[in-house]
């Protein structure tokens, strides 16, 4: 056998843990400024007063809901004067369902049943806010998915309105918003928006020298010295950049470092990082397509399947023409805002072409036939 080779039962791993999706690192720098300015928001609330609302912004994988979390752990150890409440609203997205967690934070008790009306609900939350003499600040993570039937006015009208049915109740809201095109406080009704007045807090992309930082830090507490010398360190961080979400790099070394085990390698060559990224670039469609609309994802299916049929860079105004004969109704303002956007998201590219008069071109960052299997679409042409 050949020497050097990894045992069946040995491992490159020192810690697994730390690149797991939901792991929190303690290392967490380049937040300061953020972290400093969530904190004075909330801090009235240490003091029996309502936190100042906040709208955390900023693209994927910026740092936001581990600030949040953050704070809200330094809250928890600090009072229980102020009561954080976290809600990650891909998961409770019903008005109903982000009061059963509150009620379920506040009261202690197990969440009600369904069949409880709402004002039951929120009757005991006042009730224990009220006896003792607590502030509730609640997160809305992911805020976007509360955007459809109205739903952010159903929540954010009972919260930010609370004092007026129970005196004395103090409640603050942060809301945290991946989209960029979003603007929360324009997609509210007034009766909520003379309330919620939120201040902005942005999360900045990652610079590439952040990025080289962080990562290090990782594989420093996540895998054996020498598993990934400093070439292959740099090959990730130049992919991370390509895809602009820290979330690619951390999967990428997980992966990276998995396939090296595989092969019984005691460290990762470039064919490891290779290949991890053909798995690990995926990471940013999936997490990108989960904010879209309905409109949103018809129309990026649509601009997929010309794609795939021209496989090069597409004039926008045929691309128009194509997308309006499928999906119904899409006027070009809303269509180029949806195009704009997506180049934010890196979803696609959007550039001119000099020319007579300048065109707008549009390529897709992303396999089209990928960006269907992740919209749950087959290729219609
Ligand atoms: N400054 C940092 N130092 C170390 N790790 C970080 C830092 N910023 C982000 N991360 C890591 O990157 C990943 C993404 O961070 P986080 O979930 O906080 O981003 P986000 O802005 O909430 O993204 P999204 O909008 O997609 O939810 C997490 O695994 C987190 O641990
Ligand atoms: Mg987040």
């Amino acid at each position: 056998m050949k020497k050097n080779l990894l045992m069946w039962d040995e491992t490159l791993f020192r810690d697994p843990e730390v690149f797991e999706i939901d792991y929190v690192p303690e290392q967490f720098n380049h937040r300061d400024a953020q972290i400093r300015e969530l904190a004075f928001q909330v801090k009235p609330g240490l003091r029996g007063a309502r936190p100042l609302n906040t709208i955390c912004r900023g693209l994927p994988g910026t740092g936001k809901t581990t600030s949040v979390k953050k704070v809200f752990a330094e809250i928890e150890e600090t009072t229980k004067k102020l009561v954080p409440v976290y809600i990650n609203c891909q998961i409770d997205n019903t008005k109903f369902a982000i009061f059963s967690q509150i009620y379920r934070r506040v009261t202690g008790h197990p969440p009600p049943p369904s069949g409880t009306s709402f004002k039951q609900v929120f009757d005991a939350i006042a009730r224990v806010l009220q006896r003792e003499e607590q502030v509730l600040l609640v997160a809305l993570d992911d805020a976007n998915y509360l955007l459809y039937e109205n739903e952010i006015n159903q929540v954010l009208y009972p919260l930010l309105r609370s004092h007026e049915a129970y005196p004395g109740v103090r409640i603050g809201v942060v809301a945290i918003v991946s989209d960029m095109s979003v603007t929360l406080q324009t997609e509210v009704d007034a009766r909520v928006a003379s309330v919620f007045r939120p201040t902005e807090i942005y999360f900045p992309p990652y610079s590439e020298e952040e990025v080289h930082g962080i990562l290090e830090e990782r594989v420093l507490q996540g895998l054996y010295p020498n598993v990934i010398r400093a070439e292959m360190l740099d090959l990730v961080v130049e992919q991370t950049m390509k895809s602009g979400d820290l979330r690619v790099g951390i999967d990428l070394l997980k992966r990276a470092a998995l396939n090296a085990e595989r092969e019984a390698r005691r460290s990762v060559e470039r064919e490891d990082v290779c290949r991890a990224y053909e798995v690990s670039r995926y990471l940013h469609l999936a997490f990108s397509l989960r904010a879209l609309k309905a409109e949103e994802r018809e129309v990026l299916a649509r601009i997929a399947d010309m794609s795939a049929r021209d496989d090069k860079e597409m004039n926008a105004g045929d691309v128009y023409r194509f997308v309006k004969e499928q999906v119904g109704g899409v006027s070009y303002t809303k269509f180029y805002e949806i195009i704009q956007k997506f180049d934010s998201m890196r979803l696609l590219n959007l550039h001119y072409r000099q020319g007579r008069g300048r065109t707008r071109l549009i390529s897709l960052r992303y396999d089209p036939g990928r960006v269907l299997e992740h919209l749950g679409q087959e290729q219609s042409i």
